[in-house]
């Protein structure tokens, strides 16, 4: 038995700058016209932003406060064995992976880490290919860096995503690609991506000499009974992989700016290292490291309670909008429906569920491409959020048609 948590309470986020709450009319919809709310902010569900409306974990919370009484914030690394021991052990125990500690490097997130990588893995003329739909901050990651992006639309079978090989084999071939970047588990789809399907992708790309960014900052939040498998796990040897991890999704410690980096080859490494200071927020690496270190009964329970939730979910729309397709994901606290039954290709969802029915969500248009008539919603809420939020979804959409 597990210790209890609430995950069903109500928390008041007002006051803590959150951005779940003042930066959605610039991050949903920055210059789109026509934003006009009904509903007073206090009473908007917010299911945009992926991060969580739960308290973390009180060992968590507890080494905080103990950190914060000590009273002194002065420069602070992460090398000590403390820290990474614990994120190896957790590595080892849920994944049986079996990292090398001597790769693995500091990161102010994740973003941070596409930002520069792409830098530092193209070749002159080189580019980038994803999947779509995908994260957003991968194809502003290539823009940035003013690379070509190139995409590949995965194959979607009534809500369930596949790579399509050929297509990707055909534009390492044809489009000069340095680096792939793998999101896995994928947002927004929820895909595990099993090990046959992995060693074909990396296989392709280790055979045209293609470094792989996988990106498995989903991966501790999957559903129960689902094993996931890090990529770099698969393939030991090979220094062509780059493993992003973090507690920030995971332990809903988002705003700590805090990610593992594991960079097995060595020139990369070593840029990484000569361009970023090893210092620390000592706050982020006290929450890091008590997450890993204390942090399995929590999200264990924080596990099973998303479950419910999508089981919630799934059967609402099931019961109120038939035509809706979707599927209960196997990892993310993220539900990916396809409601182009109901809407026009151009309709723009985000600002329809905004206007009609007072819930921040993120449309299809906000992942790159192949997602035209989609929204996705963030999950990790407490119960009641998630009824009243799938209940304005439906009754707007309902209004509509009739
Ligand atoms: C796939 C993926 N990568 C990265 C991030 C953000 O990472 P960070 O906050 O560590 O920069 C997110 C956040 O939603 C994400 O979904």
């Amino acid at each position: 038995m597990g210790m209890k948590y609430d995950f069903d309470k109500i928390i008041d986020r007002t006051g803590t700058h959150a951005m779940s709450l003042e930066g959605y009319e610039d991050y949903l919809f920055g210059e789109t016209e026509g934003l006009d709310i009904k509903y007073p902010p206090e009473d908007m569900i917010r299911m945009w932003v992926a991060d969580m409306e739960f308290e973390t974990s009180v060992a968590i919370v507890n080494s905080l406060r103990q950190r914060i009484d000590h009273g002194i914030f002065g420069y602070t690394q992460r090398k000590g064995a403390a820290y990474i021991s614990a994120f190896a052990q957790w590595t080892k125990e849920r994944y049986d992976w079996s990292l090398n500690t001597d790769h693995l490097v500091s990161a102010k997130g994740v973003i941070p880490v596409l930002y520069k990588l792409i830098n530092y893995t193209c070749k002159p003329h080189g580019s980038v290919l994803i999947t779509t739909p995908s994260y957003a901050f991968f194809k502003h990651a290539a823009d940035y860096n003013k690379v070509p992006l190139i995409k590949s639309d995965l194959i979607n079978n009534r809500g369930h995503y596949t790579m399509d090989y050929e297509d990707i084999a055909y534009k390492i071939a044809h489009h000069n690609v340095s680096l792939f970047i793998l999101c896995h588990p994928h947002n927004p789809t929820g895909r595990v991506w099993m090990e046959d399907e992995l060693k074909k992708l990396t296989d392709l790309c280790l055979e045209n000499d293609v470094f792989i960014i996988a990106d498995e900052i989903h991966c501790d939040i999957v559903r129960n009974g689902v094993r996931f498998r890090p990529l770099a796990s698969l393939y030991p040897d090979s220094d062509k992989i780059i493993t992003c991890m973090a507690p920030s999704k995971t332990f809903n410690l988002a705003g700590f700016m805090f990610a593992n980096v594991v960079i097995p080859n060595n020139t990369l490494r070593e840029r990484w290292n000569s361009d970023h200071l090893p210092i620390e927020n000592p706050l982020s690496l006290t929450a890091a490291h008590a997450a890993y270190a204390a942090g399995h009964d929590w999200l264990h329970q924080m596990n099973l309670y998303l479950d419910k939730n999508f089981v919630f979910a799934s059967d609402y729309l099931k019961v109120h909008l038939p035509q809706a397709i979707h599927s209960i994901p196997a990892a993310t606290y993220l539900m990916w429906i396809d409601l182009s039954a109901y809407f026009q290709k151009e309709e723009n969802l985000t600002l329809f569920f905004a206007n009609k029915a007072g819930v921040l969500l993120e449309g299809g248009d906000m992942f790159v491409d192949n997602a035209d008539g989609f929204i996705r919603l963030n999950l990790a809420c407490p119960r009641s959020k998630v009824e009243e939020g799938l209940k304005r979804i439906c009754a707007a959409i309902n209004a509509k048609s009739s």
